[in-house]
Protein backbone atom coordinates (compact mmCIF):
# COMPACT_ATOMS: atom_id res chain seq x y z
CA UNK A 1 0.00 0.00 0.00
CA UNK A 2 1.66 3.10 -0.96
CA UNK A 3 0.40 6.67 -0.04
CA UNK A 4 0.39 9.45 -2.08
CA UNK A 5 -1.29 12.81 -3.30
CA UNK A 6 -2.54 12.70 -6.61
CA UNK A 7 -3.56 16.67 -7.72
CA UNK A 8 -3.81 18.02 -4.10
CA UNK A 9 -5.95 14.82 -2.94
CA UNK A 10 -4.78 11.91 -0.72
CA UNK A 11 -5.06 8.72 -2.35
CA UNK A 12 -3.76 5.28 -1.09
CA UNK A 13 -2.56 2.63 -3.40
CA UNK A 14 -3.08 -0.99 -3.22
CA UNK A 15 -0.64 -2.22 -6.05
CA UNK A 16 1.97 -4.51 -6.49
CA UNK A 17 4.85 -2.15 -5.37
CA UNK A 18 6.63 -2.68 -9.41
CA UNK A 19 3.46 -1.15 -10.81
CA UNK A 20 4.06 1.82 -12.84
CA UNK A 21 2.14 4.91 -11.88
CA UNK A 22 1.19 5.24 -15.52
CA UNK A 23 -1.18 2.27 -15.26
CA UNK A 24 -2.09 3.26 -11.64
CA UNK A 25 -3.17 6.47 -13.04
CA UNK A 26 -5.49 5.17 -15.73
CA UNK A 27 -6.21 1.91 -14.87
CA UNK A 28 -7.00 2.47 -11.32
CA UNK A 29 -7.94 6.47 -11.13
CA UNK A 30 -8.99 6.75 -14.13
CA UNK A 31 -6.99 10.03 -14.77
CA UNK A 32 -6.59 9.08 -18.88
CA UNK A 33 -4.53 12.10 -19.96
CA UNK A 34 -1.43 10.52 -19.04
CA UNK A 35 -0.79 8.34 -22.28
CA UNK A 36 1.37 5.14 -22.78
CA UNK A 37 3.45 5.90 -26.03
CA UNK A 38 6.63 3.51 -25.80
CA UNK A 39 6.21 2.00 -22.00
CA UNK A 40 10.24 1.78 -22.10
CA UNK A 41 11.24 6.04 -20.70
CA UNK A 42 11.70 6.94 -24.15
CA UNK A 43 8.94 9.53 -25.71
CA UNK A 44 7.69 11.27 -23.02
CA UNK A 45 4.09 10.50 -23.54
CA UNK A 46 3.38 9.72 -19.82
CA UNK A 47 5.22 12.69 -18.20
CA UNK A 48 3.74 13.29 -14.60
CA UNK A 49 5.07 15.84 -12.36
CA UNK A 50 6.45 14.11 -8.96
CA UNK A 51 7.38 16.91 -6.22
CA UNK A 52 7.15 19.26 -9.70
CA UNK A 53 9.47 17.46 -11.31
CA UNK A 54 8.99 15.96 -15.06
CA UNK A 55 8.85 12.02 -14.50
CA UNK A 56 8.30 9.55 -17.09
CA UNK A 57 4.96 7.47 -15.32
CA UNK A 58 5.10 3.97 -17.60
CA UNK A 59 8.81 3.52 -15.87
CA UNK A 60 8.07 4.78 -12.30
CA UNK A 61 7.41 2.05 -9.86
CA UNK A 62 5.03 3.09 -7.31
CA UNK A 63 6.89 1.72 -4.75
CA UNK A 64 8.93 4.76 -4.95
CA UNK A 65 6.13 7.17 -4.56
CA UNK A 66 5.22 7.11 -0.80
CA UNK A 67 4.51 10.63 0.38
CA UNK A 68 5.29 12.05 -2.88
CA UNK A 69 2.68 15.23 -4.80
CA UNK A 70 2.15 13.79 -7.82
CA UNK A 71 0.53 16.31 -10.53
CA UNK A 72 -1.32 15.13 -13.99
CA UNK A 73 -2.68 17.17 -16.67
CA UNK A 74 -6.09 16.82 -14.98
CA UNK A 75 -4.63 18.75 -12.03
CA UNK A 76 -3.54 21.86 -14.53
CA UNK A 77 -7.59 22.54 -15.13
CA UNK A 78 -10.53 20.77 -16.47
CA UNK A 79 -12.47 21.18 -20.09
CA UNK A 80 -15.21 23.66 -18.20
CA UNK A 81 -12.12 25.50 -16.75
CA UNK A 82 -8.78 24.88 -18.48
CA UNK A 83 -5.43 26.60 -16.83
CA UNK A 84 -3.64 28.64 -18.36
CA UNK A 85 -0.86 26.09 -20.23
CA UNK A 86 -4.02 24.38 -21.83
CA UNK A 87 -5.97 27.52 -22.90
CA UNK A 88 -2.77 28.53 -24.98
CA UNK A 89 -2.25 25.21 -26.82
CA UNK A 90 -6.28 25.83 -27.31
CA UNK A 91 -5.30 28.57 -28.87
CA UNK A 92 -3.18 27.92 -30.89
CA UNK A 93 -4.38 24.97 -31.98
CA UNK A 94 -1.08 23.25 -30.80
CA UNK A 95 -2.05 19.43 -31.42
CA UNK A 96 -2.79 17.08 -34.48
CA UNK A 97 -3.38 14.01 -32.68
CA UNK A 98 -2.81 15.27 -29.79
CA UNK A 99 -1.42 12.02 -28.28
CA UNK A 100 2.08 13.77 -27.04
CA UNK A 101 -0.05 16.88 -25.82
CA UNK A 102 -0.40 16.02 -22.22
CA UNK A 103 3.01 15.08 -21.75
CA UNK A 104 3.94 18.32 -23.39
CA UNK A 105 1.95 20.40 -21.11
CA UNK A 106 3.33 18.71 -18.07
CA UNK A 107 6.86 19.05 -18.85
CA UNK A 108 5.87 23.16 -20.13
CA UNK A 109 4.33 23.42 -16.46
CA UNK A 110 7.45 22.14 -14.90
CA UNK A 111 9.31 24.88 -16.72
CA UNK A 112 7.40 28.03 -16.73
CA UNK A 113 6.89 26.94 -12.72
CA UNK A 114 11.14 27.41 -12.54
CA UNK A 115 11.37 30.03 -15.56
CA UNK A 116 8.11 32.12 -16.03
CA UNK A 117 9.67 33.90 -18.77
CA UNK A 118 11.32 31.52 -20.64
CA UNK A 119 13.59 32.03 -24.09
CA UNK A 120 12.14 29.91 -27.28
CA UNK A 121 15.90 28.10 -26.88
CA UNK A 122 15.08 27.51 -23.58
CA UNK A 123 11.30 25.68 -24.14
CA UNK A 124 13.23 23.89 -26.67
CA UNK A 125 15.42 22.74 -24.47
CA UNK A 126 13.27 21.48 -21.35
CA UNK A 127 10.87 20.03 -24.31
CA UNK A 128 13.68 17.47 -25.64
CA UNK A 129 12.77 14.65 -23.85
CA UNK A 130 9.36 14.77 -25.74
CA UNK A 131 8.58 13.49 -28.93
CA UNK A 132 5.39 14.41 -31.96
CA UNK A 133 5.28 12.03 -34.72
CA UNK A 134 3.00 14.65 -36.01
CA UNK A 135 5.17 17.56 -36.44
CA UNK A 136 3.33 19.94 -34.13
CA UNK A 137 6.75 21.15 -32.44
CA UNK A 138 6.34 24.90 -33.79
CA UNK A 139 2.93 25.07 -32.63
CA UNK A 140 3.52 24.18 -29.18
CA UNK A 141 6.43 25.92 -28.61
CA UNK A 142 4.27 28.91 -29.38
CA UNK A 143 1.65 28.00 -27.24
CA UNK A 144 4.23 27.98 -24.44
CA UNK A 145 5.63 30.95 -25.14
CA UNK A 146 1.70 32.51 -25.20
CA UNK A 147 1.37 30.56 -21.87
CA UNK A 148 4.20 32.52 -20.12
CA UNK A 149 2.74 35.87 -21.58
CA UNK A 150 -0.45 35.45 -20.12
S1 LIG B 1 5.23 5.97 -22.55
FE1 LIG B 1 6.56 6.65 -21.03
S2 LIG B 1 8.25 7.48 -22.07
FE2 LIG B 1 7.00 6.63 -23.64
S1 LIG C 1 0.31 15.94 -32.02
FE1 LIG C 1 0.44 13.86 -32.67
S2 LIG C 1 2.22 13.11 -31.65
FE2 LIG C 1 2.22 15.24 -31.21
Amino acid sequence: MAKLEINGKPVSIDAEPDTPLLYVLRDDLKLNAAKFGCGLGQCGACTVLVDGEPTLSCVTPIELLEGKKVTTLEGLGTAQAPGVLQRAFIEEQAAQCGYCIPGMMMRAAALLKKVPKPTDAQIREALVPNLCRCGTHMRIIRAVRRASQS
